[in-house]
């Protein structure tokens, strides 16, 4: 099969079937690229609330650029991998500091930006610009895969850069945007992933070649996955009146510098938590055992035991440790969802 044979039906197909986007009705460099970040390893559904709210307060990039990182991380609460958002607002600055404030549009300039990969750079040439280079993300990748029937592992760099320069070949130069987004949209909504694609909605059907061998559900091929780990730690909800102990976690690592319920490594029983808050200076009192809950990360997996206490109105929090309000722990404090599992949190 030839890959150019695609282009037509798949923009045709797209004009009748892309979603709905807000990102799409206004695609400047801005919109884009924030969605694209945030799109990266989220949902579409779970993205469309934040994008919205992050919009509303920071508009532009010289808003980005200014806002402190505490406001920032608060706005990206719930949306995990945190890094995406420290390296947007270090984008914004140095657009604001170094380019005069102007989207770059070319995309080695873009490829420079903290934050900004091959993915995301084609993305936003492509559909900000109308530049005509490819945007390879994962449902791109399974997509062609299984047009060309192709058994090659899409985990290897240079499988990529092959499925990426077969994709650049066939770039339509007027549409761009609308062609990059209508393979990826193929990929999410019709060609899904874990075996089960929907060729009968499928718009290039005829032309696949992965459907006519009958394997469409094998590929595409990829690198064993590795397993992952997992952790127990035992945290602590810890009231006085209204207000909850939050402290920082490590400035490197996983969630680092977003707030945390305090804890400690090990899955405690009643005895050793009440012991534990005794060694944080506090009466040990009554604990109240709540559900165990887990929390999945790339690479680890978080089994947490739970305890709530009770604590005196007056009582003292060792260094670094904060009491967060209700109003504060919704509108200052980043607690990532790994902690907000329990009732009086959620
Ligand atoms: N996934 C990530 N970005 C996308 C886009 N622009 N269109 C469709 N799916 C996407």
């Amino acid at each position: 099969m030839n890959l150019s044979q695609i282009v037509t039906p798949l923009l045709a197909w797209y004009g009748t079937h892309a979603r709905e986007l807000p990102f799409r009705d206004d695609p400047t460099p801005y919109h884009v690229w924030l969605s694209e970040i945030m799109l990266q390893q989220t949902r579409v559904e779970a993205v469309l609330p934040y994008y919205r709210r992050f919009l509303a307060e920071l508009p532009d990039v010289e808003a980005l650029a200014k806002v402190p990182e505490e406001r920032l991380l608060k706005l990206w609460e719930g949306l995990g991998y945190y890094n995406r958002a420290r390296n947007l607002k270090r984008a914004a600055q140095m657009i604001v500091e170094q380019l005069g404030g102007v989207f770059p549009g070319d995309y080695q300039a873009l490829r420079a930006l903290p934050g900004i990969g091959d993915y995301t750079a084609g993305a936003i040439a492509s559909i900000a610009f109308g530049v005509p280079v490819p945007a390879v993300d994962g449902n791109v990748l399974r997509v062609v895969s299984r047009l060309a029937a192709y058994r090659e592992n899409i985990d290897l760099p240079q499988v990529k850069r092959d499925i990426r320069e077969q994709v650049a070949a066939i770039i339509p130069p007027k549409r761009p945007g609308d062609f990059n987004q209508a393979l990826m949209e193929l990929g999410a909504v019709v060609c899904l992933p874990n075996g089960a694609p929907r060729c009968e909605e499928c718009p290039l059907a005829e032309l696949c070649q992965a459907r006519e061998q009958g394997i469409a559900e094998e590929l595409p091929l990829r690198s064993e996955k590795k397993g992952r780990r997992s952790e127990e730690h035992t945290v602590f909800l810890l009231f006085a009146g209204n207000r909850l102990a939050l402290r920082r976690r490590p400035k490197r690592g996983l969630l680092s510098g977003m707030w945390e319920l305090p804890g400690v490594p090990g899955a405690l029983d009643s005895g050793r938590a009440a012991a534990c808050l005794e060694g944080w200076g506090f009466p040990s009192g009554e604990l109240l055992p709540l559900s165990p809950a887990k929390h999945i990360f790339t690479h680890v997996e978080w089994l947490l035991t739970a305890y709530q206490a009770v604590l005196p109105e007056s009582s003292p929090l060792p260094p670094g440790w904060v009491w967060a309000s209700g109003e504060e722990l919704q509108r200052v404090y980043s607690l990532p969802a790994a902690f907000r599992q329990w009732e009086p949190l959620k």
